[in-house]
C-alpha cells in the first residue's frame, strides 16, 4: 500500500468526526483519513484508546473528543460544542458498535436495544445534528456508516445485531434521497469479518476448525482494518461525488456465494 502522498484521493481541507476511533476499523479510518490530508475530531468512550489513535495521526489539528453514544439525547450539544472549538465538518464516519452473538432464546430485549442504541440510534442521531449550520461546512458533504455483511445475509445468533445494521443500511437509503438538495451524501460501508479487537471477542470461543470454517466463507479470507478503512475514504472523496444511498459490500466475498 502506497503512504498518502501519492494516493488518489485527496482530502486535503477536510474535515471528520470519526466515531468509534479508539479500536479497529474506526482507528484504521482515522489514521487514513489524516493520511490523506484530513483534519479530524475522534471520538469514542475508551479514552487511552483515543489518546493513542492521536498519537498516531499524520499531520496537525486533530482532537479527541470522547463520548459515549448511548447518550443519544446529547449527541446534538456534544457534537456542536466539539464544532465550535474545531469547526466545521464535512462529514463523518460512523465506526462505533457492538457486537451481539446471541441466539433470539437467549437475547433480552434490554440487551437488543442498546444494541440497536449504540449502533444505529447514534448513527440518526448524529445524521440529525449535522446539518446545524454550526456543524457542516456546507460543501462536499458526506457521511458514511459502517454497517455489515450480517445485515444482508442471514446468520444464527445474528438478529439483534443484523436488526441494528440492516436499519443502518435503511437509514442510509432514506437520507442520501433527504440529503441529496443539501449536498450531503450518504453510504454504508458492510465489511465481512475483519481483524480487529471485536473480532478477537467474536472469535473467542472458536477452536481452530470454526475459525477455518469462518474464515473460508471469505474468498478473499479475513479482511484487515484497513480494508475499510479506504473503502470510508473513498466514500468521503470527491472520486465518489455521484455515489449516494449504496451500501458498498467490502467482505473478500463472504456474500458472492
Ligand atoms: N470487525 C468485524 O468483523 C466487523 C464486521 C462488520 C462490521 N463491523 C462494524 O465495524 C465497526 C467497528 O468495529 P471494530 O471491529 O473496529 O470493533 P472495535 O470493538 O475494535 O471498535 C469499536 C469501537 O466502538 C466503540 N464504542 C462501542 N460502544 C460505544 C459507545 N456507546 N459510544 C462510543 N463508542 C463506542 C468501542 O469503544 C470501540 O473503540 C462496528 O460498527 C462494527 O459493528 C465490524
Amino acid at each position: 500500500m502506497n503512504d498518502g502522498g501519492e494516493h488518489p484521493l485527496d482530502l486535503r481541507g477536510r474535515s471528520y468526526l470519526v466515531t468509534g476511533a479508539a479500536s479497529g476499523i474506526g482507528r484504521a479510518t482515522a489514521v487514513r483519513l489524516s493520511r490523506l490530508g484530513a483534519r479530524l475530531i475522534c471520538s469514542d468512550l475508551e479514552v487511552p484508546g483515543l489518546e493513542e489513535t492521536l498519537g498516531g495521526l499524520r499531520g496537525s489539528g486533530h482532537i479527541a473528543r470522547p463520548f459515549d453514544l448511548r447518550n443519544v439525547d446529547a449527541v446534538a450539544s456534544w457534537l456542536g460544542e466539539a464544532c465550535s472549538s474545531f469547526g466545521q465538518l464535512n462529514g463523518f464516519v460512523h465506526a462505533a458498535g457492538v457486537p451481539c452473538v446471541c441466539p433470539v432464546k437467549g437475547l433480552g430485549l434490554d440487551r437488543l436495544r442498546e444494541v440497536i442504541l449504540v449502533n444505529a440510534e447514534s448513527g440518526f442521531a448524529l445524521a440529525k445534528a449535522f446539518v446545524n449550520p454550526r456543524t457542516f461546512a456546507g460543501s462536499q458533504g458526506s457521511i458514511v456508516f459502517i454497517s455489515s455483511v450480517m445485515s444482508l445475509v442471514g446468520s444464527a445468533a445474528s438478529a439483534g445485531y443484523a436488526m441494528s445494521k440492516g436499519a443502518l443500511n435503511s437509514l442510509t437509503r432514506a437520507l442520501a434521497l433527504e440529503y441529496a438538495n443539501r449536498k450531503i451524501r450518504v453510504n454504508a460501508v458492510a465489511p465481512g469479518f475483519v481483524k480487529t479487537p471485536m473480532f478477537d471477542k467474536t472469535s473467542a470461543g472458536w477452536d481452530d476448525e470454526q475459525r477455518r470454517r469462518v474464515e473460508a466463507l471469505h474468498a478473499l479470507g479475513f479482511g484487515e482494518p484497513e480494508d475499510i478503512a479506504n473503502a470510508a475514504a473513498f466514500l468521503l472523496a470527491d472520486e465518489s461525488r455521484w455515489i449516494t444511498g449504496t451500501v458498498m459490500v467490502v467482505d473478500g466475498g463472504y456474500s458472492a456465494q
